[in-house]
């Protein structure tokens, strides 16, 4: 696995459940002929589970990654239903989503389940956790941001050790800018992911940070807003729903973030 412990940005499409097995397909052959040479910045695509082997095996010859939606926390076992890390690796895939706001929210995923999730993950060092927190609405509202990142992160990462060459990207994505057509002010996300970093520094010392964290911005990243989110110190990349449907608008959206 390549370290991520480099200047490229990371941008990483979230396909969601948004389009059928063949619609899959056909978009990650287009993702293949208009992204598929590009390597100034990392790019990682998650579409759904059944998808994954197809996906992987369109973009073989790509610098594209792929990755996972979710995982379970165990590689084995009576879990009807679940897929684990180890199978994801299997499938060939690099990055995985964790604790994404939908599956809080639908699935009453919660902080001890994504806690969990996350070490399995890291026990298995192919797999790079993208571990997605974000205030809702309200609680922005109520001025409580900072200390529902601060706990987010705590309750995820709190007594997990990391070691050597384990990495971690955390998604800032604040639930209520999420598929709402509008991003938060790229000041404010610089802000947040400060918030972020402080409080990682505080857990593992500024070294690992340095070294084996990135923080990403996720939430209605277009073409028009994305180069807002350039060239802030706190900034790593972009996590994209919507706006990674179409090839056309990824790729304008990955041009306005390396350019
Ligand atoms: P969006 O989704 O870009 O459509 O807002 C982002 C996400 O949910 O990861």
């Amino acid at each position: 696995m390549e370290n991520i412990n480099n200047n490229k940005k990371i941008i990483i499409a979230n396909w969601k459940m948004k389009l059928s097995l063949a619609e899959t397909e056909k978009l990650a052959i287009s993702f293949k002929e208009t992204l598929g040479d590009i390597n100034d910045c990392e790019i990682g695509v998650c579409p759904n589970f059944l998808s994954i082997l197809k996906v992987k095996e369109i973009l073989k010859d790509t610098n594209i990654k792929v990755g996972a939606q979710d995982t379970f926390w165990e590689n084995e076992g009576s879990y009807t239903g679940e897929i684990s890390p180890k199978m994801l690796i299997e499938a060939g895939c690099e990055y995985v989503l964790i604790g994404h706001s939908e599956r809080r929210k639908f699935l009453m995923e919660n902080y001890e389940m994504i806690h969990r999730e996350v070490k399995a993950v890291l026990n298995l060092e192919d797999l790079i956790p993208v571990i997605c927190i974000g205030e809702n609405w309200d609680e922005r509202k109520t001025d409580r941001r900072d200390f529902v990142l601060f706990d987010q992160i705590q309750q995820s990462l709190s007594g997990i050790n990391i070691v050597g060459n384990q990495q971690i990207i955390i998604a800032y994505e604040p639930i209520w800018a999420i598929g709402s057509g509008t991003a938060i002010e790229p000041s404010e996300a610089e802000y947040a992911h400060k918030i972020i970093k402080l409080t990682l520094n505080d857990m593992f010392g500024m070294k690992i940070v340095k070294n084996n964290f990135k923080i990403i911005y996720g939430g209605s990243i277009t073409s028009d807003n994305a180069s807002g989110f350039v060239g802030l110190e706190n900034i790593d990349g972009v996590l994209v729903g919507g706006a990674s449907l179409l090839s056309d608008e990824f790729y304008k959206v990955i041009k306005k973030i390396v350019k």
